[in-house]
């Protein structure tokens, strides 16, 4: 779904083309009544240019009755603390919860009504606005966000919704000025994709080898994956993967049940399967979850499980969650699941998994890579691992297919000016976007400086993808390299540490327009990188903490300063 959310400039407007009579929905969500009035008033503007037009309030609407339409324009207004109005209450939350409605053929427009006094200006218009983008929909015009006196921003964008709608070659052109600006690689059109999350591709398996070395402490492992040309994506962006259980874990866990593999179970939005089925793809039940535990207390009456239970035991019952899965309650107390949907009830469904790409369209073509940590670790007893990520590593192999799709990361892309600096910092699978962006800028020519910080273990086992970056090193296409591996010497050292180090260097390239990108562990690692990175502009920039908190927050808003972490 790429080119759905491509951020690439408005292409001009052809007046020319603009000659296709369409079906439009116009809705309105109204407190005083303004936006119902703009929504009639623009319905007959479309009638005028031939199109055929109707005009309903989000009152009488669901969701799913917009994936029936081809093109949807909205006025809705905000009022109060940034809320919907009170009859369109009942829709926003719905279109918010509808987290499998896919809206890829509508192509849509908002019309935000607001009051600028209040701190929450047009709130409902963008969240509606970011909701329908994120369900797959194309914005054809950028969203409008008018102030109490409507009818000039009115008069000025109603010209080009008209055109627009008549015009569907145009494809995404709407996207708001800000992220024009931020947008990247976007610059050239991108083919809608035919797959999403309930409907992926089921793509064959190319490339399998570890990264890291055989005596190295972890497993770190490249996959190469082939995609078709109905399934397009930028660097930066994200695969999806539908994994699926550990099948003997499944059957273990199946021979602990009083009810046989094949009994038939209702899985919600996934219709009826067999039981082994729904273990295998629907549920996650390799860890434990306090809904897990509290169902087994209730059913069991043991005071051990109940005692965790309390707001006061929250770390106990984390420790106790923190290593173990399903397999393991069954055994402590076998007997207390009577029936499949009680046990159903009590699971989590399992969600895809997401991997940063670590390959570059301009270079790998089709051809799409991933670069996967693979869970792997032994507590009470038993060896465990991740769902996806041992799939990926040990029971899917070349030749074999998996299930992906695309999840767009529209915040995550290179420059649109070939030649700004890029700073990176991706220690661990964290490189994944970073070798992406730095293949696609050297197929692509692009002359911008490139500058990786990464860190691992140890350069002798964790070095990933080393030969690629020393080469990348030497031709100079990769401007600097520096490394962090921290268990190769007594004392820890991480790409933080580098980035103070070089700290000047870093102002320095800061002050001629560098993007700084962070890609990696969310829990500890991004938090001191954002934090060094507040310490070099301080020292270097000769800054208060307040104004290099300041210069910071301008970067983000500036769309210099990108994380991407989980
Ligand atoms: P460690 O495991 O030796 O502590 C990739 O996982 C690299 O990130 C490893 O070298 C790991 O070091 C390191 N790492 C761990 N915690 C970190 C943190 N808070 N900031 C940066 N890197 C960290």
């Amino acid at each position: 779904l790429a080119g759905l959310y491509s951020s690439a400039p408005a292409p001009e407007i052809s007046p020319a083309s603009a000659t296709a009579s369409e079906n439009v929905a116009v809705y309105f969500a109204t407190q005083s009544g303004t936006a119902e009035r703009l929504a009639k008033k623009f319905a007959k503007e479309l009638k005028t240019a031939g199109h055929n037009a109707t005009v309903t309030s989000l009152t009488d609407v669901t969701p799913s009755h917009l994936a029936e339409q081809s093109n949807a324009v909205f006025f809705v207004s905000t009022y109060g603390d940034g809320e919907a109005p009170d009859h369109a209450k009942a829709f926003r939350d719905a279109l918010m919860g509808a987290d499998s409605l896919r809206l890829a053929s509508l192509r849509y427009s908002v019309f935000g009504l607001g009051d600028k006094t209040y701190e929450q200006f047009c709130r409902f218009g963008v969240e509606l606005d970011d909701r329908l983008a994120e369900l797959g929909a194309l914005r054809i015009t950028p969203r409008v966000e008018s102030d109490v006196d409507v009818d000039e921003p009115f008069a000025a964008w109603k010209g080009t919704c008209v055109t627009q709608i008549g015009t569907k070659s145009n494809g995404a052109n709407g996207t708001k000025h800000a992220e024009v600006a931020t947008a990247a690689a976007a610059a050239q059109p991108v083919k809608q994709s035919l797959y999403s999350r309930e409907n992926p591709l089921h793509a064959a398996v190319v490339d399998r080898r570890a990264l890291t070395s055989n005596i190295s402490s972890k497993l770190t492992i490249h996959l190469g994956i082939q995609l078709n040309e109905d399934l397009p994506y930028q660097a930066g962006d994200a695969c999806g993967v539908l994994a699926q259980n550990d099948p003997t874990l499944v059957d273990e866990t199946l021979s602990l049940l009083p009810f046989g593999a094949e009994t038939m179970v209702e899985v919600p939005k996934a219709g009826a399967c067999s039981l082994r089925e729904a273990l295998l793809y629907h549920y996650q039940h390799t860890r434990l979850s306090r809904k897990m535990v509290q169902a087994f207390a209730e059913k069991t009456k043991c005071k051990t499980l109940s005692a965790l239970l309390p707001a006061e035991q929250a770390a106990h019952l984390d420790t106790f969650l923190y290593d173990r899965g399903l397999i393991d309650l069954l055994h402590e107390y076998p007997g207390a699941i009577e029936t499949p949907e009680e046990l159903l009830a009590m699971l989590p469904r399992l969600a895809p998994r997401l991997y940063s790409i670590s390959s570059s369209p301009a270079k790998h073509g089709l051809e799409l890579h991933c670069t996967i940590g693979v869970v792997r670790y032994r507590s009470h007893n038993r060896e465990r691992g991740g769902v996806a990520s041992t799939m990926l590593a040990e029971r899917v192999g070349v030749g074999e297919t998996v299930p992906v799709y695309i999840q767009p990361n529209k915040k995550f892309r290179l420059p649109v000016d070939s030649n700004t600096p890029i700073i990176m910092i991706g220690p661990g699978t964290g490189i994944a976007p970073f070798r992406a962006f730095l293949h696609e800028r050297e197929a692509l020519g692009q002359k911008g400086r490139n500058w990786l910080f990464f860190g691992e273990r140890s350069a002798q086992t964790d070095f990933l993808y080393s030969e690629e970056l020393r080469s990348m090193s030497e031709s100079g296409h990769l401007t600097r390299l520096d490394t962090a591996f921290s268990r190769d010497q007594a004392h820890k050292i991480y790409v933080q540490d580098r980035m103070i180090e070089y700290g000047a260097t870093f102002w320095q390239w800061l002050q001629e327009d560098a993007r700084v990108y962070v890609c990696g562990d969310a829990s500890r690692m991004a938090k001191d990188v954002d934090s060094a990175l507040h310490t070099l502009i301080e020292k270097h920039g000769g800054m208060s903490t307040e104004a290099a908190r300041e210069y910071v927050s301008q970067m983000h808003d500036d769309g210099r300063y990108h994380r991407d972490v989980y």
